[in-house]
């Protein structure tokens, strides 16, 4: 099992690359990731290289046992590059992005894509056949500092292109995208704008005032430019070296099209900050992240950040309390992780990072953190076989699509809806009942039940499937805002809930984008904050119904016999005690396992063991028994502040 680090040599004098390696050693750690920042080393000016400098740092690496895993460093251009080449992302109002940090660099741009094959080519030669090389991570976190869309006139040409590619005449762009309106038809591809800054929005608005097919097709296109910019890496990569690649992606992150950038890549990677500057996350938000990273392949991932510190770029998260840091990295295990590399060794002194505590403090003294991460390490190699190439044991699914995504965040359809927080919901909802769930897409098969909560774009093929599903049994929840957009972000001119129409046998009267006081009773009662649908059952049956205003007693939620299966609907937003009395409700009548615990305590059922891992600052006693892996002893189901179990099972 991968068990690493994040490491930089040319942050360091030579003289303590010695002194490093032997710390790594003692961690327990096996593997470094480096290199994905070290442009200006490598070329420090165009054309000259050298590679002389980690050459020697691996020297000492491979002497302790220390695997490395390459980045391109294709994320932070030289500045020569910049002063010499237009390289630069533009934003909406056409301002060029300043060089200065990382992540400025356009996917377009034939100057940039020149100077990464170079340097990427280059350190593919130099290290190939490098013993010390086990793997690869192309270029770090696409997208991460807002950088996905760019609107210079490199995009705008490219853009012209996929268009062309994708459709077959400029005629049908023009009546798919319904370009009648306000005059916007076109007369070639070469005529298409980019959903930049117009008159019609304020300043720094979230949603772009422009004809919302030509804005989910941008978002397609800039996803697919950096698949695209990754994929030329691969290729370059590939003739060298057969050993894997991967890049490193952000959990919820939804700007890029992660299951199309995933394709080319051998293994899902990951960035896993629960609390740092930004956020402080529940623990549900950061297992629903694993689940996404891991369901982009169906296979497991390695965490290649993992917090280890107290972080933050200008002030600083809270820092991770005793136990914590081995709590996050079996969480992440519990979810298909199987490897753990920590961002980073050790505290930087200078730079942006300066608060970017690692496994080491400024001082480079071991100390409470070091030894958890340690003693987590010794836990993994004893426990290996139930970790590698495990799998869990699902019996839910719920279904991630980032078009969904992106055409929900273009029409967001009432004040107060978010489809992130909707997902999440239901994901939490299924987590805190123990219930086995991933996030994935494409293959339904093998689950008893699949969430699909306001998916609102869905193709023939994907429904087919879905239909196939219920129909052999399987049972689908779905929710307002479902079935009611094509794939060109056009509203169908079905009966509402249209593509789900005939599965959930209900037809939607009217809806109402709640501002007054809604509530809901029946099988669940609960208040309604953002969305009413007024139900008609046509072959359904009503399990909630309005208890307020005018439409009083009308059907809220329901449920349909298809096929074998069964379709729920609910047509409105729940509070989230209400939403779990509803999948309890639901998983029961499909016969999904429930484990109800004390609050904070989490259950993975993996391939031959369960782990169960205490998420509170404080003791809990949860209703599992059986005998330690960890130490061999009874475990009588108390569990210490943060506290890890893992039982065979
Ligand atoms: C990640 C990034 C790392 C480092 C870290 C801390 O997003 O991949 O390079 O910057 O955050 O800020």
């Amino acid at each position: 099992m991968q068990y690493g680090v994040d490491y930089y040599p040319e942050h360091w004098d030579k003289k303590d690359y010695e002194e490093h390696a032997r710390l790594m050693k003692e961690a327990g750690f096996n593997v470094l990731r480096t290199a994905e920042f070290a442009w200006s080393k490598f070329e420090p000016r165009p054309g000259e290289y050298d590679f002389a400098w980690l050459d020697e740092a691996m020297e000492i690496w491979q002497k302790y046992g220390i695997k490395v895993v390459l980045g391109t460093p294709t994320a932070a251009p030289p500045k020569w590059l910049n002063d010499s080449k237009d390289i630069l992302m533009r934003d909406r109002y056409g301002r060029k992005r300043a060089w200065g940090s990382r992540r400025e660099c356009c996917a377009n741009s034939p100057d940039y894509i020149e100077a990464s094959k170079k340097i990427v080519e280059k350190m593919a030669q130099h290290y190939a056949n490098n013993p010390a090389v086990i793997g690869w991570q192309i270029d770090n976190e696409f997208g991460c500092h807002n950088s996905t869309r760019c609107y210079c006139e490199n995009c705008r040409q490219k853009f012209a292109k996929w268009l062309e590619n994708k459709y077959s005449s400029i005629d049908e762009l023009n009546q798919k995208w319904g370009t009648a309106f306000w005059s916007l038809t076109y007369d070639s591809f070469e005529d298409v704008i980019l959903p930049a800054y117009n008159s019609c929005e304020p300043e720094n608005a979230q949603s772009f005032s422009h004809n919302p097919s030509l804005d989910l097709e941008y978002r397609r296109f800039a996803s697919d430019s950096w698949v695209d910019y990754q994929k030329i890496q691969i290729d370059i990569i590939r003739k060298y070296s057969d050993k894997p690649i991967n890049t490193n992606m952000m959990g919820h992150f939804a700007d890029i099209d992660y299951y199309n950038l995933a394709k080319d890549l051998d293994y899902i990677t990951w960035d896993n900050y629960p609390q740092d500057q930004w956020n402080v996350q529940e623990h549900e938000h950061v297992s629903m992240a694993h689940e996404i990273m891991r369901g982009l392949k169906n296979q497991n991932f390695v965490v290649t950040e993992e917090q280890s510190g107290p972080c933050g770029w200008d002030v600083m998260g809270p820092t991770p309390e005793p136990g914590q840091i081995r709590l996050w990295a079996w969480q992440a295990i519990a979810h298909g992780g199987e490897g753990i590399l920590y961002f980073r060794f050790k505290a930087l002194h200078y730079g942006m990072e300066q608060y970017w505590y690692g496994v080491l403090d400024h001082d480079g003294i071991p100390g409470r953190r070091f030894y958890e991460i340690q003693k987590t390490g010794r836990e993994f190699q004893k426990l290996e076989k139930y970790i590698l190439g495990a799998r869990n044991n699902y019996e839910v699914m719920m279904v991630r699509s980032y078009d969904n995504i992106w055409a929900h965040d273009i029409k967001k359809h009432a004040k107060g809806f978010n489809y992130h927080d909707i997902e999440y919901a239901f994901f939490k909802a299924n987590n805190d009942l123990n219930i086995q769930i991933a996030v994935s897409k494409g293959n339904y098969e093998g689950y008893k039940i699949v969430y699909m909560p306001a998916y609102n774009i869905v193709d023939e093929k994907e429904m087919e499937k879905v239909t196939k599903f219920v129909e052999k049994g399987g049972v689908l929840v779905t929710s307002f805002r479902s079935g009611q957009r094509d794939e060109y972000n056009n509203i169908r001119l079905d009966t509402l809930p249209g593509a789900f129409k005939e599965l959930a046998g209900i037809e939607i009267e009217e809806f109402d984008a709640v501002v007054k006081p809604t509530h809901i009773c029946g099988k669940i009662s609960s208040a309604v904050k953002v969305w009413a649908d007024v139900i008609k059952p046509v072959t359904a049956e009503s399990l909630c119904y309005y208890s307020d205003r005018y439409f009083k007693a009308k059907s809220a939620v329901t449920v349909n016999e298809y096929g074998k299966g069964r379709v729920y609907y609910i047509g409105c937003d729940l509070e989230q005690e209400a939403l779990k009395n509803l999948v309890r409700m639901i998983s029961q009548d499909a016969k999904v396992t429930i484990s109800e615990e004390p609050e904070g305590i989490e259950i993975v059922y993996r391939e031959g063991c369960e782990i169960i891992l205490n998420h509170n600052d404080h003791d809990v006693i949860t209703s599992h028994r059986g005998i330690s892996l960890l130490d061999g002893e009874i475990f009588d189901g108390r569990l210490n502040p943060y506290g890890v179990e893992v039982l065979e099972g």
